[in-house]
């Protein structure tokens, strides 16, 4: 399952697509190694599922709502304050952390440690519709230099389907971090939710994560955790992320933020194709999801 061009970004780790340059695939093989405190949280997401999001309400439940804690860390942002555990140098980082180590992660299950599924730390996984996720990607990979940009959308359709991105199989991804679930202290949650009850999601959130917050903490928990508010925040929307790694010119990483853009994307065929996949991939899962608003 190598695949074969020349230069390609990507590089496998046991059947997975990791990124060349930004994850060291032997490092992240170390992970699994990882002694689990009790305080640990990670987000685990297929890509442009929502990370952003889930860092940014997560910050802000652990400043208890107080925004002008996370704004003094103005040249942080989002992705530094809570980092991707398998980004090169961040598991090192990660063993002398002071506690809470609040991280991130696009990993399949089988590269995390073992001890998770002891019920030691906890796990928030957020999932999306698949369609709309492959529209996301498609533009973040116009957008992030380490990515291949897309000969077109139907090539970048095709090699959704096949799993020939980071975080490969979407499928696999969803269905096997919610067939362990009961093994985890894990929340699962999707986008589409969030988007319909944000306050709703923050309180879940919050319960799970033992956080308690008064009401008016919660509600500006809500406030700076939408789309149009993270927006107008530089480190909420990684608008200071580095030039060589974001091509902003090219694009914003608070692109849209709605459910069922997919529907501008997809032609009939290929929605009838996609919904034939999923069908064939999804018919064991249990769960329903919801594909526009
Ligand atoms: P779109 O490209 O559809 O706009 P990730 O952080 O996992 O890469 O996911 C990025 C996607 O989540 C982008 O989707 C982004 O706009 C969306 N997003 C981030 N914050 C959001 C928010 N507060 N509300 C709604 N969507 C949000």
């Amino acid at each position: 399952d190598t695949i074969t061009h020349d230069h390609h970004p990507l590089v496998p780790l046991k059947g997975f697509y990791l990124i060349n340059g930004t994850h060291d695939p032997e490092d992240v093989d170390q992970i699994h190694n990882l002694e689990i405190r009790d305080s640990d949280v990670f987000v685990v997401t297929y890509p442009k599922s929502g990370t952003i999001w889930m860092q940014q309400i997560l910050l802000l439940l652990e400043a208890k709502g107080d925004v002008t804690a996370i704004s003094k860390l103005c040249n942080l942002s989002n992705a530094d304050l809570i980092p991707w555990i398998e980004v090169k140098g961040n598991r090192e980082a990660f063993i002398s952390a002071p506690s809470p180590r609040l991280r991130v992660t696009h990993l399949q299950y089988r590269f995390l440690p073992p001890t998770l599924s002891q019920k030691k730390g906890k796990v928030i996984y957020v999932a999306r519709n698949p369609k709309d996720v492959l529209v996301s990607y498609f533009y973040f990979h116009k957008v992030a230099n380490m990515l291949e940009t897309p000969k077109s959308f139907d090539d970048f359709f095709e090699k959704f389907l096949r799993g020939e991105v980071f975080g490969s199989s979407w499928f696999e991804h969803v269905k096997t971090w919610y067939a362990h679930r009961d093994e985890m202290n894990l929340l699962f949650i999707t986008y589409e939710e969030m988007i319909q009850d944000l306050r709703l999601a923050v309180r879940r959130i919050a319960l799970f994560l033992g956080k308690e917050l008064t009401d008016e903490q919660l509600d500006s928990v809500v406030t700076h955790s939408t789309f149009s508010n993270m927006r107008k925040i530089p480190q909420a929307s990684y608008e200071q992320v580095s030039g060589a790694l974001l091509s902003h010119h090219l694009g914003k990483f608070m692109r849209k933020g709605t459910v069922g853009d997919w529907k501008n994307h997809f032609t009939v065929a290929q929605n009838e194709r996609f919904d034939r996949v999923f069908l064939q991939e999804m018919k064991d899962f249990p769960l329903s999801f919801i594909w526009d608003n």
